[in-house]
């Protein structure tokens, strides 16, 4: 029979943790097809929570406890993820939160997607069927939403909904494939690389909707100010649209340098300088974007496809200047030529970037 841990993170949560884990214990009994435990893993808790687990665990034989000092929620899953593929040989890990917020009877549904095939099942409060808290703030909820859609925008990864709750199971593989890179994120943000890097290795994700519940007792440990900065610098840092951005304004500025030096130094024709430079940005691009923005699909050197790919390449770059030509031709005979320049910017900006980056993955950085 597979082994699923269910790994409770905990800091300060004596008066939730001993029922969550009797209600955990009360839906998992009826599951007969996985051996269900629990990892607790606390921070060394000043109000004694390990003390009620070590008291719990003379009632249940599958309930685990590992104390870790006080370094960050990311940190004490990738302790808690080690603990359980290490010591207790499992299958599949959950995360879930020790503060009532997610209900155990939806952990049945968690494990019938892994039946199915999925390796990583992520409970979402944004798809139909899920919810946040009635009662929160709005600036609660905003802060919720937005940051969610700014993940979403940031990696153009417009599939996933919930990229920072922490109710998910994932397969073994997935954790141990990352384990090095999840150990950098010790806080809050270890959420979203965790979905990041299954995405990069092509997980099959699934999301199912979960109805977040406000904790009762106690309070949220949570450092909004560090979890938005280390948020947006993780989107910044490792998002490939981001990077495909920059790389499209450093392939202008070498377009636009090496025009104005063949032109104005070297008093070269125009239509050569304009051939010459158009060519040497996209092999900028081509370079950057297959070493920065898509390292992580990169195309091999010595591979035979690599000069393939840098034709296709160069057929997507000639595509998005007929475009372009089409474009500024059709805006200007209706809207005059006065404002040529705010028509361009429009088009690069609707046009030019999402058909470049949607082809890019489609053909050239293909994710699989
Ligand atoms: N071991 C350990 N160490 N546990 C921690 C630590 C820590 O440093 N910090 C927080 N926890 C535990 C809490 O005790 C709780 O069980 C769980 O992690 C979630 O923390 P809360 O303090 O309840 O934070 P929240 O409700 O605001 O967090 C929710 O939103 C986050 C971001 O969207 C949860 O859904 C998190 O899973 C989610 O990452
Ligand atoms: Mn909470």
């Amino acid at each position: 029979m597979n082994t699923a841990v269910i790994i409770l993170p905990t800091y300060n949560e004596v008066n939730n943790v001993t029922s969550l884990i009797h209600d955990i214990f009360n839906v998992t009994k009826q599951i007969t097809t996985w051996n269900i435990q629990i990892l607790v893993v606390d921070s060394s808790s000043p109000d004694g929570t390990a003390k009620e687990i070590v008291k719990l665990q003379k009632q249940y034989k599958q309930l685990h406890l590992l104390e870790t000092p006080k370094e960050g929620l990311g940190k004490a899953y990738t302790r808690g993820f080690k603990y359980a593929v290490g010591k207790l040989n499992t299958d599949v890990v959950f995360e879930m939160d020790a503060d009532h917020s997610h209900n155990p009877k939806e952990i049945p549904n968690f494990l019938s997607q892994i039946d199915q095939g999925s390796d990583f099942v992520i409970g979402s409060r944004y798809i139909p069927g899920g919810s946040i808290p009635q009662n929160w703030g709005i600036h609660r909820k905003i802060f919720s939403i937005v940051g969610n859609l700014i993940v979403r925008l940031g990696f153009m990864k417009f599939s996933i909904t919930e990229w920072t709750n922490g109710y998910r199971a994932i397969k073994r593989w997935v954790i141990e494939k990352h384990m090095d890179d999840l150990e950098n994120y010790t806080g809050y943000v270890f959420q979203v690389a965790l979905i990041d890097n299954a995405i990069k290795s092509n997980a099959r994700i699934r999301e199912i909707p979960i109805h977040f519940i406000d904790r009762t007792k106690g309070v949220s440990k949570i450092d909004s100010i560090e979890y938005i900065t280390q948020t947006l610098l993780y989107v910044f840092q490792h998002s490939s649209f981001i990077k495909f951005c920059i790389v499209g304004g450093i392939g202008f500025i070498v377009d636009f340098g090496i025009s104005f030096l063949l032109i104005e130094i070297f008093t070269g024709s125009v239509v050569f300088a304009t051939m010459v430079s158009a060519e040497l940005a996209i092999i900028s691009n081509f370079i950057f974007n297959n070493y920065w923005s898509f390292a992580y699909k990169k195309l091999e050197h010595g591979n035979e496809s690599l000069l393939w790919s840098f034709i296709k390449f160069n057929l997507v770059a000639s595509g998005s200047i007929v475009i372009q030509a089409y474009g500024m031709h059709l805006s200007t005979s209706w809207l005059g030529e006065s404002y040529w320049y705010v028509y361009k910017v429009f088009i690069i900006v609707l046009i030019i970037i999402p058909y470049s980056y949607v082809l890019y993955n489609k053909l050239i950085w293909k994710d699989t």
